[in-house]
């Protein structure tokens, strides 16, 4: 796709893979709305990428896991905008304490909410707003929408289950509207990583894998061809089970 002139919205944009997804489109062209809840780490990204770009990055704060919130942001962009071409649903949370027998139905919702509604909230509002827009002449698509599941969307591992069932959810959503996407010339993906070095994880070197491993592989799936349509692209880890 060509990025220039370009509006894409990305959730969780002030910190790890979100953050060097919004760095790496900025730097390919589009303006980047940078979502999260703390708005002063949102604006430190922004002024980070407006420092380097002139694509005029901007602040989006708000709580994905609230679906009024989520509808708002999509509002508020098509009404500023009059458009949305590509949602990176990247915000997302998990439980230190995750062994199925010691969680909660709070700890259940809190992280459904934020990881899976948000997913299906704001995916939903910016298809519709998406399949109203004509084709881009480069690539015949109306826009796209990548979804930032986990190597844990398609396997399970003891004490992460309602993170598992979280981007299970998000994988079955992001093959269904796929599907959907092809008569609506939406391109919809997932990306699911393994272990990669955040705030998230604590962890950090060489041994893992990078977010902007995440960013080359949201730019990777931008840059295909119309005909092509992997719905997802897992990244296991080098050295790990
Ligand atoms: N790190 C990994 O090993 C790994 C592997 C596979 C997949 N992932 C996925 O990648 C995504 C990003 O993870 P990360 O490792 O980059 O984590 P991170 O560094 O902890 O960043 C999480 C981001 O999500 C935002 N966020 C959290 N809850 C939110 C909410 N309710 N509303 C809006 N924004 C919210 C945070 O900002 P605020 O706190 O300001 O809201 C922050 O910007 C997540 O979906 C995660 O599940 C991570």
């Amino acid at each position: 796709m060509k990025y220039t002139d370009k509006i894409a919205l990305v959730t969780g944009a002030n910190s790890g893979i979100g953050e060097a997804i919004a760095h790496r489109l900025a730097s390919l062209g589009c303006k980047v709305y940078v979502n999260g809840r703390r708005e002063s780490e949102n604006q430190r990204v922004v002024e980070a990428i407006n420092a380097n770009y002139s694509t005029g990055a901007i602040s989006l704060t708000g709580d994905v896991a609230d679906e009024t919130t989520c509808r708002g942001m999509i509002e508020r962009i098509a009404s500023d905008e009059g458009r949305l071409d590509l949602l990176v649903n990247n915000a997302g949370t998990f439980l230190s304490r995750d062994r199925i027998a010691d969680s909660t139905s709070e700890d259940f919702d809190q992280v459904l909410k934020t990881n899976l509604y948000s997913c299906y909230w704001l995916s939903r509002e910016a298809f519709r707003l998406i399949e109203k827009q004509p084709p881009a002449e480069d690539t015949e698509l109306r826009g796209a929408i990548i979804n930032i599941a986990s190597i844990l969307g398609v396997e399970a591992w003891a004490n992460a289950g309602i993170y598992a069932a979280s981007k299970h959810g998000m994988m079955g959503l992001t093959r269904a509207m796929a599907d959907e996407g092809e008569a609506a010339a939406i391109r919809v993906a997932a990306i699911g990583p393994a272990m990669v070095a955040t705030a998230m994880t604590g962890k950090s070197g060489p041994d893992y894998i990078q977010p902007e491993d995440i960013a080359a592989s949201v730019a990777y799936l931008l840059e295909l061809s119309p005909a092509a349509w992997p719905t997802e692209i897992v990244i296991p880890r080098r050295g790990s089970d």
